[in-house]
């Protein structure tokens, strides 16, 4: 069957990783978290005291980054790398999640990630999911998937998650930092998360996880 690329856009934490990881373990396509590769930059000028407002500064330090992914042999997770350590761990806690919009409306860095994301995703049969990939990364996928889910709900699956991972907090603070990333992901300048106007949304709120990759896997049957 002929390979297509899926660009999976949205909200923060409306299940786009774990969805567009499934579908892509069904299909037998690649996944990319373009997020993870935010999330390593930012973690990246955390360590190193980088100033966002300084162009050399920042220029420079993407020039020492390097992001890939891994599949862990023991569970088959997709983890990610930078600059050959594993900081899959690191990159989902919440001092990532509170800087990392911030981070990511820096022209450079998005200008960085997209000719990555590009080389990644050119032999198709890749399910990528992120911001900005059905508008500026992959404008001709194939298929298009716009994920909308309520605030609360997102915010609450996020709790579970991170405390799972022994990491306790708040529901209002995840909230806070939801609506924060939503605001800037939708307002910056460079490539801000908009619907494609080719893409078809699909609100998670009420609709359990199968349910979700059901629903988008039925799409890819409709798209291929
Ligand atoms: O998907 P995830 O929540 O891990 O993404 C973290 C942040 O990375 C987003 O809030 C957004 O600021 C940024 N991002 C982006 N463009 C993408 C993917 C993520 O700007 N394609």
């Amino acid at each position: 069957m002929q390979k297509i690329t899926i660009a999976v856009d949205g909200y923060s934490s409306c299940g786009k990783s774990t969805t567009a990881k499934r579908v892509a373990s069904k299909l037998g396509y690649s996944y990319i978290d373009t997020g993870a590769m935010y999330r390593s930059v930012t973690l990246y000028f955390l360590e190193h005291h980088i100033t966002l407002t300084n162009d050399k500064e920042v220029e420079k330090a993407l020039e020492n980054i390097d992001i890939e992914f891994r599949r862990n042999p023991n569970d088959g997770r997709n983890e990610t790398f930078l600059n050959g350590l594993n900081v899959e761990d690191e990159i989902r806690k919440l001092y990532i999640a509170d800087k990392v919009s911030e981070v990511s409306s820096i022209a450079a860095v998005r200008h960085a990630m997209v000719a990555q994301q590009r080389r990644m995703g050119k032999k198709k049969g890749v399910v990528m999911d992120g911001r900005d990939i059905g508008t500026v990364v992959f404008p001709d996928a194939e298929l298009k998937i716009f994920m909308t889910a309520d605030p609360v709900i997102r915010a609450t699956r996020r709790q579970i998650e991170l405390a799972e991972k022994g990491e306790m907090v708040d529901l209002e603070d995840i909230l806070e930092n939801l609506k924060k990333r939503d605001l800037i992901d939708t307002t910056r300048k460079e490539s801000p998360l908009r619907k494609a106007d080719d893409a078809i949304e699909v609100d998670t709120s009420y609709i359990t996880f199968d349910e979700q990759v059901d629903a988008v896997c039925l799409l890819v049957d409709e798209a291929v």
